[in-house]
């Protein structure tokens, strides 16, 4: 039998008090949907429907091809959304598998299991549930004097009792899919609320097939965030589960509540990461590098035993046995050759270095590409913007440039130059040379005192 996901992500997300669709808005600098669609992309799932609705265009930008979709136009509620997929899934045989778009920690193997206990239990509809201490904003599971499962009720139709009970519907639920489309067309609008309400299906379908629930032992996983709190309440959990994961495979955190890890980051043994540190985005960090204190690290690949602190690398790459920072910022396809320095305050951005090149303080150097064993001086800089255009510079191998260079592009520095400090270059340099392009300096005997009144003399007196 085929098995279907449908994703409900239509809705306005109301209580976020944001621009984005919620199912848009990102945990770890990935969108909530995101992580659901990779999850169902890893289980025996074989087809995904997202409905869609409110912005659609930000969620269809998100996901493209890799699901299909069906349009929700008006939000009327969750069995509304469902129903919106019937001219794309109506027709399929197979088994249904409905989640919110608002729950982005269930993981591949708990929704596997879901489905093979579905199977295994005989069911036609079951209800993932779980309990919950404080089970406000969810709808109460209400079963029968036998136990069974009789209607979810929401917080707001809730009486006191019901209001007691503690299993809450999680809003994932499996069911045959021919059911589910007979089912959800019989529901009613809720007369409180005017919305047609997918819960209200356990009711409808109880009495003729077989409805039974399933509850998840870990509620987090379940949890539907709803507004800014319930993202900052996922980011934390899915922090703590993604540290833990690096630590216990090789990985050494300081403050590791301080450390922000990205979903698709990995991580080799023997790496240290350090306070107040973030990695996110396709990042690779080799073995035996150490990662901050105070950095950021976003799409980049760090080099066995490469040093980050205190910097930012965007979109670049560091060779190993490198270190960057205090204070660096590899702004974006950077890639620094092995055993480089790059020092405080240095800003590269779109340039090459070759093996053992350092750039030590003070620095800036753009759309560069630059050979072995080069040494800037404090305070040199590619010249590589004229207002208009930028221009490349070019720099072989072995070659000093001096403090406050300024090489104006495009230029071509070839191997073995020496550049005299306070050089502005305008010209290539050939292979060997010593360029020096400062105005000659004068001593003018006994004259400063034109300009200045020798204070300490003075203080003598
Ligand atoms: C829903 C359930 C509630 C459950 C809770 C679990 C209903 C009526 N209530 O409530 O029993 O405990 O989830 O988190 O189903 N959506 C659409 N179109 C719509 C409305 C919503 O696609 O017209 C989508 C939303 O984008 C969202 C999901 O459905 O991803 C759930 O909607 P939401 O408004 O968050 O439902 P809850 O009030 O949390
Ligand atoms: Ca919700």
């Amino acid at each position: 039998m085929k098995k279907y996901a449908l994703i409900l992500a239509a809705g306005k997300g109301t209580r976020m008090r944001t621009d984005l669709p919620k199912v848009a808005f990102p945990i770890l600098k990935k969108a909530m949907i995101e992580y659901i669609v990779e999850n169902i992309e890893k289980s025996s799932i074989d087809e995904i429907v997202a409905i869609v609705g409110h912005k659609k265009e930000v969620v269809q930008e998100l996901l493209g091809s890799r699901v299909s979709y069906a349009v929700q136009e008006e939000q009327l509620g969750t069995g509304h959304a469902v129903l919106s997929a019937a001219p794309v899934l109506e027709d399929k045989v197979g088994t249904t598998f409905i989640l919110p778009g608002d729950m982005p920690l269930m993981e591949y193997p708990l929704m596997d299991k879901l489905i093979r206990a579905h199977e295994e239990m005989g069911n036609d509809l079951t209800v993932v549930t779980m309990m919950m201490d404080y089970p406000k904003g969810y709808g109460r599971i209400v079963r029968d004097e036998y136990g069974i499962v009789t209607g979810i009720v929401e917080e707001n139709d809730c009486n006191e009792t019901q209001k007691l009970i503690k299993e809450v519907n999680s809003s994932v639920y499996i069911v045959n899919n021919k059911l589910l489309f007979e089912y959800v067309r019989k529901i009613q609008k809720n007369p409180r609320k005017g919305e047609y309400y997918l819960t209200d299906i356990v009711a409808l379908m109880h009495q003729d097939h077989k409805v039974n629930t399933f509850i998840v032992r870990n509620p987090m996983v379940t949890m539907g965030i709803n507004d800014l709190y319930g993202i900052s309440i996922a980011e934390k959990y899915l922090r703590d589960s993604i540290n833990k994961g690096h630590m216990l495979s090789g990985v050494s955190m300081i403050n590791p509540e301080t450390i922000t890890i990205g979903h698709n980051v990995v991580i080799e043994e023997g790496v240290w990461i350090y306070p107040n540190t973030t990695i996110t985005g396709n990042t690779v960090i080799k073995k035996g590098a150490i990662i901050g204190p105070n950095s950021e690290v976003v799409d980049s690949i760090i080099h066995e035993h490469a040093e980050i602190r205190h910097s930012i690398v965007l979109k670049s790459e560091v060779g190993a046995y490198t270190t960057v920072g205090p204070f660096a910022h590899l702004r974006e396809h950077a890639v620094i050759g092995e055993h480089n320095r790059i020092g405080n305050f240095v800003e590269v951005k779109k340039s090459t270095t070759g093996e053992g090149t350092k750039a030590a303080h003070l620095i800036y150097l753009g759309d560069a590409t630059i050979g072995k064993n080069v040494n800037f001086g404090c305070g040199s800089v590619t010249v590589n913007y004229d207002g208009v255009k930028k221009h490349q510079t070019v720099i072989g191998d072995d070659v000093f440039v001096g403090c406050n260079v300024n090489l104006i592009a495009p230029i071509k520095v070839n191997d073995n130059v020496f550049i005299a400090a306070g050089s502005t270059v305008t010209e290539d340099i050939p292979k060997g040379a010593f360029a020096i392009a400062r105005n000659k300096q004068i001593n003018k005997e006994d004259y400063s005192k034109n300009y200045i009144e020798p204070k300490s003399e003075k203080a003598k007196l």
